[in-house]
């Protein structure tokens, strides 16, 4: 079977169960995955009912798709998403993203729990991701191309959509929620960073690191959907933050912002699919 009947399959698994077209598609990261419970859901599917899918095994990650409304804006969100570090190849990194895409989404919107390089940054800031650097982390388009989606080459000038990322600069300073910005870089984990690697990343140009979110973006752009993405800074990466780092702390500085999180996700969505 090839990469892109396995899609079609998943597909075909998803519009079994649900008709919905989805505007903005969603990925929730880390200890963020309390947002899917605010939505009215008309439909949910377990990433376990899809064939083919592959199911995240990570603690905090539910692993379901729910579909429903922000507004009047149609979502589809992605309550935990799948990690290189699980062990899964690159075409099941990017497989739920392009189903996403199948099902009709216009906007792929993304978050996710990362650590902060820059020093100005503090655990509990939230950055709108402006640019990524994912040249230490193996490409996830190597391999043949889906030419059905997208070029073999494609151009990833402004992953990050300059309008919508102003869309959710209007938002938060609407809501009054202070709002950082940067360069995102994908690492594959599981290892946090060790402080070198964070100086490293320093003089690389990065603000913030984490295990997830380029891959997604690429695969997104790659078959020419909008991108945006917003990271929360659950922690100073290492290094620079006095004390070891562990998922315990990205989950609990995750929970602690949650609502704050929620309410800037939610508000931007709303925007954004009034601009669709
Ligand atoms: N490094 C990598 N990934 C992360 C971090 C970090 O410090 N915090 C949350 N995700």
């Amino acid at each position: 079977m090839t990469a892109y009947e396995k899609l079609q399959n998943a597909l075909a698994c998803v519009r079994a169960k649900t008709d919905f077209v989805p505007d903005v598609a969603l990925i929730l990261g880390s200890g963020l995955g309390a947002l899917a419970d605010e939505i009215d859901a008309v439909a949910t599917i377990d990433y376990h009912e899809i064939e083919g899918f592959p199911v995240s095994t990570v603690m905090g990650h539910k692993g379901r798709f729910v579909f429903g409304y922000f507004g009047d804006t149609k979502v589809v969100i992605m309550q935990g998403r799948v990690h290189y570090y699980e062990g899964y190849s690159r075409e099941d990194i990017l497989l739920p993203t392009r189903l996403m895409v199948l099902m009709g989404a216009k906007v792929l919107f993304l978050t996710n729990a990362a650590g902060g390089v820059n020093r100005s940054f503090s655990a509990g800031d939230f950055m709108l991701i402006t640019d990524h650097i994912m040249t230490l982390f193996p490409n996830p388009l190597l391999g043949p191309n889906m030419d059905e989606l997208g070029p073999r080459f494609p151009d990833m000038s402004e992953v990050y959509d300059k309008k919508l990322c102003q869309t959710i600069r209007d938002t938060a300073a609407r809501l009054g929620t202070p709002l950082q910005e940067g360069v995102y870089c994908q690492l594959t984990g599981p290892t946090f960073e060790t402080p070198a690697e964070v100086r490293l990343l320093t003089a690389l140009g990065v603000d913030a690191v984490g295990m997830s979110t380029a891959s997604e973006a690429v695969a997104a752009r790659h078959a020419g959907i909008k991108v945006c993405g917003i990271s929360c800074i659950t922690n100073q990466a290492a290094g620079i933050s006095p004390q070891p780092l562990s998922h315990e702390e990205v989950f609990e500085t995750g929970n602690r912002v949650a609502p704050l999180f929620r309410e800037l996700v939610k508000e931007s969505i709303i925007a954004i699919g009034g601009q669709l």
